[in-house]
């Protein structure tokens, strides 16, 4: 099977690293890629989200599956120009991405398959936004209606600086824009899982849940970013947590999607937040998370290629049930100075060889934002780095990650040094 993955960052890194194990996968081309996956794929500098272009490509190297990594070209409709031009294509359709686009359109949703998840108002005017952050009371929840990389959400006590971040939001949105105004939210408590689920728009198989670290600095302190590390399993999390978000948020939504016309095919993203009242859905994503895939993949057994073919061609009902491994896994983010704000790019990244003679084959480098300069490898993004590594227990890959870590060398660089502690020490 000739394979063809769109993106450039630690989550194609990750699907390229697992599809390169699958002996099925007799080529693995990634557009654009970064200087981690150039190891491991053919990588081709095209414009990703440019459909025509990837169809190209797809043409060129005669895919048998496109894999559409990133929000940004399934938003932009790149899932359906491939998918016209023939080729099955891993990644929903942009009518089935507005999950993600658009907060608006992923709460309408939830209302009418009777999914948990916050209470909310979508405002378009100032005056809404008072009145709704007035019923809700502190912690205010902001939200931007559109794309916004995990950094469009403000949770704050401060009624001013929620005010401030709906001020922006407002006036980024509107008619001829891509965004519908802002949503104001219920704060949720209680801790958070992602839970992955590959659907080919009828049948849902669920993938191990995995925790991501949201805020940049240690001890959740800090603003909020992509993800700075993840984890997986949740020895914390009941045992039957997967079966019922399935049953209550997974299907129902997927079955809405399908009653729409729009169903949704590809990887679907349930970020949860296990309240005392019961799970509520904090947002849905049309892809995989990052750097939870860099955890989740870690520890899948079943070669994946099928799986993503068989989403693609509508056939997962017919896929054998999945196989994980009993290890447990640890990504720790290396994000460059100045990330989330405005990331420093251009640094030379060293240590990699010094990970790859060390530490392997337990703990290994994912790229998120590099390129190749001559022959080093450069920062190119403020996510750098996804340290990846399992072990018996999270602790033992824990220890694993952060020592690789410690090998890299990048100017400035920065990690949080918190990422599975806490569930690594309630585990031993
Ligand atoms: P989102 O982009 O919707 O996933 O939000 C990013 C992060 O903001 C989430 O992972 C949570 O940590 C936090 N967040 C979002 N919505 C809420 C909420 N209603 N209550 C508490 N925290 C939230
Ligand atoms: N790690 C959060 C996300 O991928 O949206």
């Amino acid at each position: 099977m000739k394979v063809l993955v769109i993106g450039g960052a630690g989550r194609e890194h990750a699907l390229c690293r697992s599809l390169s194990l699958d002996p099925a996968v007799t080529a693995l081309h990634c557009a654009p890629g970064n200087a981690g996956i150039a190891d491991i794929a053919r990588t081709h500098p095209v414009d990703t989200s440019d459909g025509a272009a990837v169809a190209a490509l797809a043409a060129e190297i005669g895919a048998d599956l496109v894999v559409v990594g990133p929000e940004a070209p399934l938003v932009a409709g790149v899932a359906d120009v491939v998918r016209a031009a023939g080729f099955p294509v891993f990644g929903p359709s942009k009518d089935a991405a507005r999950l993600e686009g658009s907060k608006a359109f992923a709460k309408d949703v939830m209302a009418a398959a009777g999914v948990p998840t916050a209470r909310s108002y979508v405002c378009t005017t100032s005056g809404e936004v008072d009145a709704a952050l007035g019923a809700f009371g502190a912690p205010y929840v902001v939200k931007d209606d559109g794309l916004a990389a995990g950094k469009g959400v403000v949770v704050t006590s401060d009624l001013e600086a929620a005010r401030a971040h709906a001020a922006g939001c407002l006036a980024g949105s509107g008619e001829g824009t891509a965004r519908g105004g802002v949503v104001v939210e219920e704060y949720l408590d209680g801790p958070e899982v992602s839970l992955f689920a590959v659907t080919d728009g009828v049948t849902v198989v669920p993938l191990q849940p995995a925790q991501d670290f949201k805020r940049a600095l240690d001890g959740g302190e800090g603003p909020n970013t992509g993800g700075m590390g993840a984890y997986s399993p949740l020895p914390w999390a009941d045992p039957k947590l997967v079966d019922e978000v399935v049953e209550s948020v997974l299907q129902p939504t997927v079955d809405e999607l399908r009653r729409r016309g729009t169903p949704f095919s590809g990887l679907l993203y349930a970020g949860l937040a296990i309240t005392s009242r019961g799970v509520r859905v904090i947002e849905f994503n049309a892809r995989f998370g990052d750097p939870e895939t860099q955890v989740v993949l870690a520890r899948l057994l079943t070669p994946s290629a099928a799986l993503l073919m068989a989403a693609a061609t509508g056939t997962l009902a017919d896929l054998e049930p999945l196989r994980w491994s009993d290890e447990a896994a640890v990504t720790v983010i290396v994000a460059a100075r100045g990330y989330p704000g405005a990331p420093r790019t251009g640094d030379v990244v060293g240590g990699l060889d010094a990970v790859a003679e060390s530490d392997a084959p337990h703990a290994y480098v994912l790229h998120s934002g590099t390129r190749r300069e001559g022959d080093a490898v450069v920062s190119a993004g403020g996510r750098v780095l996804s340290v990846t590594a399992v072990g018996r227990d999270l602790a033992e890959a824990r220890e694993r990650a952060y020592r690789a870590v410690g090998r890299v060398d990048l100017a400035g660089a920065r990690h949080r040094t918190d990422i599975a502690a806490e569930a690594a020490a309630e585990a031993r």
